[in-house]
């Protein structure tokens, strides 16, 4: 039955963390996918994290089925951090999803089954797996331009051109935060001539957060999302809980749907249910339930903030020095462009010949196209890093 399946191709970002594992060298680097890690090169449990999921296994009585919809106190708390004073907040839906991929799959499905000739328009560049999940529920992709590669920054004259041709078809993608792979973010006044466009032109915005709290701030971070929530009448969203909460492993997040009327959202959710019963039936619930314990209780909600933001403060840190040592060592500003970046990464734009000459010869790991995870990196290893840039030709 299986010789007619062709070998399967390495995923761009997986790979790479086998291929480090692998490697015995003992200077290497790994700024791959996206974690963070502290100056040891540790992802640390957040102590917000530890102490919620002391509490509920202290409190646990028992591990009975929840429903199709996973944990619902984490589908309020989350509806509420996100869309809390919106118009939006009363007639919206969410469901807990495994992780915020299961989330885009099931989005992707319901507006298969809403819309099958709906076109999804992704940036250019944009997060691996947004193009393989739209396709594999069915959907047809096409891209707007983004990330303009010589100033490193959102080309949003060139942007908002095709946005303003998409039309009720349409569905766009946007990334609420911390452009995975470019770290370049649009302006607030991009977001804003986004929501007049999709409220003149009838296309349906979707949007992907995944780093709320890696830019300027929780409440910052969903600047541009809330502008859309609360002047649109529908709008999709897809919010992981992997970074924010450092919960990586625990494949936690949500999928929401915000209609015109609260029924036509709960009619999605009845939707997203029969999608969900079909595929994995019902989301793990161990993360689910430790967001949830933060988010309902200040004083942890508050450490989780200032763990957040000091996790922030560390990766702006490193942006600056890095920066820094480009110029000391490259007697050049041409890398400035990564402090006006947010988040984890930043798209350098390195040639693959580049990325593989600094895999093979120097051990430093960095996905294809030139993504690094500045998140990953330690303070000492930037003038390492630095040196094997500028000796691969960047
Ligand atoms: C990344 O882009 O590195 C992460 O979002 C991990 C993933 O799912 O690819």
């Amino acid at each position: 039955m299986f010789e007619a399946i062709d070998k399967a191709k390495d995923d761009p970002i997986l790979s790479l963390g086998i291929a480090y594992q692998q490697d015995t060298r003992a200077n290497k680097l790994d700024l791959g996918i996206g974690v963070y890690r502290n100056e040891q090169g540790n992802t640390p449990v957040m102590k917000a994290v530890s102490v919620a999921a002391q509490r509920l296994l202290c409190a646990q009585t028992t591990q009975a089925y929840l429903g199709l919809a996973g944990n619902t106190d984490y589908n309020q708390a989350m509806l509420d951090l996100l869309l809390m004073d919106s118009p939006a907040h009363g007639r919206c839906i969410g469901i807990q999803t495994p992780g915020a991929s299961g989330a885009l799959r099931l989005l992707a499905d319901l507006i298969a089954s809403a819309k099958p000739n709906a076109k999804v328009w992704l940036s250019t560049p944009s997060y691996v797996n947004h193009q393989p999940i739209m396709q594999a529920a069915g959907l047809e992709v096409a891209f707007y331009p983004y990330f303009d590669p010589l100033t490193k920054q959102v080309d949003e004259a060139a942007m908002l051109a095709q946005i303003s041709k998409l039309g009720p078809d349409d569905v766009l993608l946007l990334h609420g935060c911390c452009h995975n792979p470019t770290g370049a973010d649009m302006s607030i006044e991009a977001w804003q001539q986004i929501a007049q466009l999709a409220l003149n032109n009838g296309f349906l915005p979707f949007v992907d957060l995944a780093y709320q709290g890696f830019g300027e701030g929780i409440d910052q971070d969903i600047g541009g999302l809330r502008l859309l929530a609360d002047n649109l009448p529908e709008l999709l969203i897809t919010c992981s809980n992997s970074k924010s909460f450092g919960l990586y492993r625990e494949r936690t997040g949500i999928a929401i749907v915000i209609g015109q009327t609260l029924q036509h959202a709960s009619n999605a959710r009845g939707k997203l249910f029969e999608l969900a019963r079909r595929s994995y039936t019902m989301p793990p619930n161990w993360g689910a339930a430790i967001v949830a314990e933060i988010l309902n209780d200040p004083l942890l909600k508050q450490q989780w903030q200032d763990e957040l933001n000091a996790m922030s403060l560390r990766m702006r840190g490193l942006r600056q020095a890095l920066a820094e040592e480009f110029r000391l060592q490259s007697n050049s500003d041409r890398f400035d462009y990564l402090t006006a970046h947010q988040g984890m990464f930043s798209l350098t734009g390195f040639s693959l010949a580049q990325t593989e000459q600094l895999r093979e010869q120097y051990g430093i790991y960095i996905v294809g196209g030139g993504r690094i995870n500045i998140a990953g990196l330690a303070k000492h290893a930037i003038p390492q890093l630095v040196n094997a840039c500028l000796a691969v030709g960047a």
